[in-house]
């Protein structure tokens, strides 16, 4: 592990030789740019070929998961997206969900010796304390896709819209280096790239709160009740509902919470 956790953050003008050195050691990544600002990281991405890593000191107009926002992260949030080459969607999201669980504890670990305990909600949603603190999203063409990650880390307080579903690291009570989670994200990533379909799917069923659970999902042809049977990396998730078993894409399904209706 080459990454520094310093809780003390490093200024923007030192982001990109951090990164140069923590890709020297990655299989995935070749390059990294560094933006002091954008409006979406994915859409800055999509201009760099496959290993380009771009992150940006702020975010002002991310994007989220089937048309949702993401809120400016000011000088806070960590927004970082990654070129791989294409693979299947599914596999993609759950992997790197539990690459960025994985990332958030180990630099909250090491900066103070405690760890939030990161759980994840299919498709996306890395949640502490029942609390969204990060999402990925993952978008893909023929050959190319480009994984996002957000993560809330310094956050102080969120829009009142948003206070009640959000944290932050900071309000979960760790103070860390968002440069940190993004030197170990990168390291998690080039591993749990290459792992087998059965390890992806055991490591996000050890973070999951649906399977067993009866859970309502909305998906392009309306809401979809039933038991939650398992998480397939392969082919979403495998709901058993009064006509049968179904299973539901991450790119168009997300659980349905009653606020959203409508
Ligand atoms: C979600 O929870 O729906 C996914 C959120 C993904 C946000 C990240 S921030 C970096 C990258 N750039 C974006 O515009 N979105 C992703």
């Amino acid at each position: 592990m080459t990454t520094d956790h310093r809780a003390t953050p490093r200024p923007l003008v030192e982001w990109a030789d951090a990164l140069e050195s923590t890709i020297a050691h990655c299989t995935h990544w070749t390059s990294v740019v560094v933006l002091r600002e954008t409006a979406s990281t994915q859409d800055h991405a999509r201009r760099f070929p496959i290993g380009s890593v771009v992150i940006a000191g702020r975010q002002t107009a991310g994007r989220g998961r089937v048309g949702r926002e993401w809120i400016d992260t000011g000088e806070d949030g960590l927004a970082i997206s990654m070129n791989t080459p294409v693979q299947c969607g599914e596999r993609l999201a759950l992997l790197c969900a539990i690459a960025a669980a994985e990332a958030i504890e180990e630099v909250c670990r090491a900066a103070s010796g405690a760890s939030p305990s990161v759980r994840l909600k299919w498709p996306n949603d890395l949640l502490i304390s029942g609390r969204k603190a990060g999402g990925v999203l993952i978008e893909q063409d023929q050959t190319m896709a480009t994984i996002g990650v957000g993560i809330n880390c310094s956050q102080r307080a969120f829009p009142s819209s948003l206070a009640s579903r959000a944290t932050s690291l900071q309000l979960q009570g760790f103070s860390i280096d968002r440069l940190n989670i993004a030197r170990a994200l990168l390291e998690r990533l080039d591993r749990w790239i290459i792992q087998t379909d059965e390890s992806i799917e055991n490591g996000f069923a050890a973070r999951d709160g649906l399977v067993g659970t009866s859970t309502c999902f909305r998906t392009p042809t309306g809401l979809v009740e039933g038991i939650v049977l398992r998480i397939d990396p392969l082919q979403g998730v495998v709901v058993r509902t009064s006509r049968g078993d179904q299973h539901l894409s991450s790119a168009t399904t997300s659980v349905f919470v009653p606020e959203d209706r409508g």
